[in-house]
């Protein structure tokens, strides 16, 4: 019988655990070179950016501060201590977390690294394409766990020119409707932006953002939507079958690989990016259901 072949790119592997360093050292970089040299580093996070952004800014010398959700897992927030930067809590919003950044970056003459809605850091996020693409050129399908939309733009943008053929996806978790908005072309969510009730935190941001969107409008025509089951099952079966601990984002895309939502064709060939590794041990996802 033919089945989907399925390729995983696994950023869990990724320096801080996650793809976001990628976008996070591409967008203190190229402010540097243009000869921006910030008294300090600002962002905001669910966690891995902040991550991200505070191992970027002690690579190249900077101070940095990173503004979390309350509840965000203490591996995250251990980790950001540890790469250096002052951590802040913040009422767990999106608009709680992005005024306390913008306070701080203020008062601190700060630079604000934004976790997706940044070229440089879609263009960081694009590497993950870039690299899928040429290892397997002639995939069909790659699988993105969307939050704000900065990696599956970036990973848009690389199929895009590599391989228009491949069929970016973007997974969502039960509650963000992007679809509905990519139909209409037209931002349909309410105001002011939410966060969606869910195991993963790393893509429970409602709204994509204003950056992302219209590129996300030009290039991603499907949404899978999956439920928490779902994903926690996807983080178990990779535990199971391929000794792969992930953090439940990464479920997101081996459950939508596994769907009946992805149209099925012999061979099909599916990139499935495993986004983040990045868990609290005594809560795993499908302990957590
Ligand atoms: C593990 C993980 N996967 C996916 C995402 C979604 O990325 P984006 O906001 O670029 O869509 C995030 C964002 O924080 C994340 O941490």
């Amino acid at each position: 019988m033919s089945k989907k072949e399925l390729y995983f790119k696994c950023e869990n592997f990724q320096k801080t655990g996650s793809f976001k360093a990628r976008g996070a050292l591409n967008a203190i970089k190229t402010s540097l070179e243009k000869g921006e040299v910030p008294a300090r580093i600002v962002t905001h996070s669910s966690g891995n950016h902040g991550q991200a952004v505070a191992w970027a800014s002690r690579q190249l010398g900077l101070p940095c501060t990173v503004v979390v959700p309350q509840g965000t897992p203490t591996v995250k927030c251990e980790a950001i201590k540890e790469y250096g930067a002052e951590l802040v809590f913040c009422t767990p919003s999106p608009t709680g977390r992005k005024e306390a950044a913008d306070r701080i970056a203020s008062e601190t003459n700060g630079l604000i690294i934004h976790p997706y809605d940044d070229y440089n850091v879609i263009a960081g996020q694009g590497t993950i394409g870039l690299e899928l693409l040429d290892e397997v050129p002639d995939l069909d399908i790659i699988l993105v766990p969307i939050s704000g939309g900065g990696m599956t733009s970036g990973i848009a943008i690389a199929a895009h020119h590599i391989n228009p053929k491949c069929q970016v996806i973007a997974v969502e978790p039960v509650g963000k409707n992007l679809q509905e908005s990519l139909q209409a072309q037209e931002r349909k969510w309410e105001n002011p932006p939410q966060f969606l009730n869910t195991i993963a935190e790393g893509i429970k941001t409602q709204q994509v953002g204003h950056l992302t969107f219209p590129i996300l409008c030009n290039l991603v025509k499907q949404v899978v939507t999956v439920t928490d089951q779902e994903m926690a099952d996807g983080c178990k079966i990779l535990a199971e079958r391929m000794k792969l601990v992930v953090e439940a984002a990464s479920g997101a895309a081996v459950a939508a690989a596994l769907s009946k939502q992805v149209e099925y064709m012999p061979g099909l060939k599916i990139g499935v990016i495993l986004c983040g590794g990045n868990l609290d041990m005594d809560s795993l996802p499908w302990q957590n259901i």
